[in-house]
């Protein structure tokens, strides 16, 4: 890229309900060490997402840390790229109201993730209960977005609808109150690894809340413990190593293999040829203690660390601020709110 060229934002962001997973490494994390150098990158823990499902407040802390710290352990480099934590920059529960004035219940009610609550929780006759916080969910998202001015979201296949909800009200916005109001960002999906199943179910994403703890990889389990999950995760009837979806335990595997080599499925499938499920099995273990164990030991190094993390959190929030207030500052102009003078 020429030096005089403006870099375009790129934003993602883990919401820390829990470790991270390997689903979200190779799908989400992985990906976005790469695209430091060619743009404006702006990762965070979004712990105000979480708190739409029960947090206790120990642990909420602890994880939050813990993704921030992971973050930088996968490679994200602080110096070039802007990271902190979501609650210290209150500009986007500011936009989110802003955002939630011009959106309806009924496109709420068609996002998928808000529909599963409602089926799985409907069944109880529960559906009231469903807090608002889970409904409006899409809108604080929007905002996270919105408020960078963002080009680009690079996120897994779970998140899409969300980006295109955003879309959709950036340029509604735009379309009241001038076009230069928002810029309208675009979902940038991995070619592979954009959804990595769960080990115990390869027909459900790997999700970092998932109950059976045997379903998912977390960035701190020990190596031992990766080898046991992988060496037990449910394949397929018959033995013969291909992609073909009705293979879906098997081709998860070469999934996981193929982000992790950056090398194409078929080439794995070629390689395979004749040889069996169990060595498909430990070669994916190894890889992924490979890829895993350096990972888990520098982000307790830098847990350890409390200095630097202040300094990471302190450092991260003041730079966002900046940024997200110009965003709020444009917005109020163009609404009708009188501006504050200090
Ligand atoms: P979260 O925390 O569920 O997931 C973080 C990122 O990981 C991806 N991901 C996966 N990719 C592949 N396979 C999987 N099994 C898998 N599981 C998760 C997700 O697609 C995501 O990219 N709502 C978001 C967080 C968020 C956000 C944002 C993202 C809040 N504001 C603004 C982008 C921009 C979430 O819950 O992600």
């Amino acid at each position: 890229m020429n030096e005089n060229t403006v870099k375009q934002t790129l934003l993602s962001a883990v919401k820390p309900t829990n470790i991270p997973t390997i689903g979200n490494y190779l799908g989400a994390i992985k990906n976005w060490v790469k695209m430091q150098n060619d743009y404006d990158c702006i990762f965070f823990a979004v712990d105000l997402h979480a708190i739409t499902a029960k947090q206790e407040p120990q642990k909420l802390r602890e994880r939050t840390l813990y993704v921030l710290a992971s973050y930088v352990a996968c490679g994200i480099d602080p110096n070039k790229t802007l990271i902190f934590v979501q609650s210290h920059v209150p500009e986007h529960t500011e936009l989110a109201w802003i955002l939630t004035c011009y959106s309806s219940m009924g496109e709420l009610s068609r996002m998928t993730q808000y529909k599963d609550k409602v089926q799985k929780e409907g069944q109880n006759k529960e559906k009231e209960n469903i807090q608002a916080g889970m409904f409006c969910y899409p809108l604080l998202m929007a905002a996270d977005i919105l408020l960078y001015q963002t080009n680009l979201v690079p996120v897994g296949e779970d998140q899409k609808q969300h980006i295109e909800i955003t879309r959709d009200i950036a340029e509604r916005l735009n379309n009241i109150y001038g076009k230069d109001l928002f810029t309208v960002p675009r979902a940038l999906m991995p070619k592979v690894g954009a959804r990595i199943m769960s080990l115990q179910n390869p027909s459900v994403k790997m999700s970092k809340s998932d109950d059976d703890p045997n379903g998912t990889v977390s960035l701190n389990d020990s190596n031992d413990e990766i080898i046991r999950k992988v060496k037990r995760a449910v394949t397929d009837s018959g033995n013969e190593i291909t992609d073909d979806p009705s293979k879906p335990g098997v081709k998860n595997l070469l999934q996981i293999q193929s982000a992790i080599l950056s090398k194409p499925i078929y080439a794995l499938v070629q390689e395979y040829a004749g040889k069996q499920y169990g060595q498909l099995k430990s070669d994916t273990a190894e890889l992924l203690v490979q890829s895993i164990e350096p990972i888990r030991e520098k982000t307790n190094e830098i847990l350890k660390n409390t200095t630097y993390l202040t300094a990471l959190l302190k450092d991260g929030a003041e730079k966002a601020r900046n940024r997200a207030r110009k965003t709020i500052k444009r917005v109020h102009e163009r609404i009708g709110f009188i501006a504050f003078s200090e």
